[in-house]
């Protein structure tokens, strides 16, 4: 077997290359708390400037951004309409409804979209006994629905459909570089569609630590608060800030090679008689399942790790597979000869 491990289990498992830590240790720092530190200022208001907004917060994960967002355009007892699929409603522990009394109203709507024909009976009436609806949150990328991006169509109708509501649009856009890069559709007008809009710069973009919640500046002086009441207030963060500004300037663009590398490794699956993909692939991730009869995610993890590759056992039948900067040609010529095998058995 070869020696090198070949990591598919997510776009969050790379390592700072040598020039984004030569820019982690030139960086100018200062205590953030006291708003000192310039190179986090830098990033915050160059993310504004991207998506045309007012203003930008840097954090510590895309939970604490996405937490924040909601936090910042709610009340206690307000409810958000969502997607059922979502990553706020299904990995971050529940968060906006531990910490900011939220409930969520998922929806189920075509494989991470918003049902757009029933979104107008998702809206409470005004009544004594209703929560009021405040906000409607979007996935863009879609992570569960194997990286898919919004089309800006749909994102356009359920923008109005929100500002006619008068409802606040947040958007999870962990992976919005994925999106901008594949589309040509540029940050600033998916920021136009949405009040608030956050980043992560530790997934494909290959930082180490943090993401951006950007909005209107009434909205960021709240999650300012709501970051420093959640603990994530941090120093000399500009050391992290660096290494997010580095990927601005080196590691967009590239996702296209993401893509291209997802791209292919989804031809293999429909080469093979035994899985199927859930979902076309879109940008880097690959969400593929067995059909019956077939060995389910947890024995193609068993099998692809005896070969030296990891991927995330998804739930029973499926498996995703993430592309990003670690994955390199020598790896996808191991993937060639390697994975058609393991997927025939
Ligand atoms: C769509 C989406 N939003 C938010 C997050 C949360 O990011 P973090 O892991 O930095 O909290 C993720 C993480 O995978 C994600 O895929």
């Amino acid at each position: 077997m070869d020696e090198r491990i070949i990591d598919l289990r997510s776009d969050t498992v790379t390592r700072p290359s040598s020039g984004m830590r030569e820019a982690i240790s030139r960086a100018e720092v200062g205590d953030d708390v006291l708003g000192d530190d310039p190179t986090v200022k830098r990033l915050e208001e160059r993310m504004a400037r991207l998506l045309e907004k007012d203003a930008a917060v840097y954090v510590p994960s895309g939970t604490m951004a996405n937490t924040l967002a909601l936090l910042s355009q709610t009340s206690p007892g307000d409810e958000v309409i969502l997607d059922r699929r979502c990553h706020i409603f299904n990995y971050e522990v529940a968060g906006a409804s531990a910490v900011g009394g939220l409930q969520l109203y998922p929806m189920d709507g075509p494989a991470g979209l918003l049902p757009l024909a029933d979104l107008p009976s998702a809206v409470r009436p005004a009544n004594i006994h209703h929560p009021r609806t405040a906000l409607v949150a979007v996935e863009n990328t879609h992570n569960r629905a194997g990286g898919r991006i919004y089309p800006i169509d749909e994102l356009e109708a359920v923008s109005r459909f929100a500002r006619e509501r008068r409802l606040r649009v947040h958007m999870d856009g962990a992976r919005l570089a994925n999106a901008s890069v594949k589309t040509g559709i540029p940050f600033e007008r998916y920021g136009a569609l949405a009040d608030s809009i956050s980043m992560c710069f530790s997934k494909g973009l290959g930082a180490p630590v943090g993401s951006i919640l950007v909005s209107d500046a009434a909205t960021i002086d709240r999650a300012r608060v709501w970051r420093k009441r959640l603990g994530g207030g941090m120093r000399q963060a500009g050391i992290l800030a660096a290494a997010c500004l580095y990927a601005l300037d080196h590691n967009v663009a590239r996702l296209a090679e993401d893509h291209e590398r997802a791209a292919r490794i989804g031809r293999m699956i429909e080469a093979s008689h035994r899985f199927r993909l859930t979902f076309p692939v879109e940008t880097n991730i690959v969400i593929f399942e067995a059909v019956e009869g077939a060995p389910d995610a947890a024995a193609v993890d068993a099998a692809l790790r005896r070969e030296g590759i990891l991927a995330l056992p998804f739930g029973g039948r499926y498996t995703r597979m993430v592309t990003h900067l670690d994955i390199h040609d020598e790896d996808m010529e191991r993937l060639d000869r390697v994975l058609p095998r393991v997927l025939a058995g």
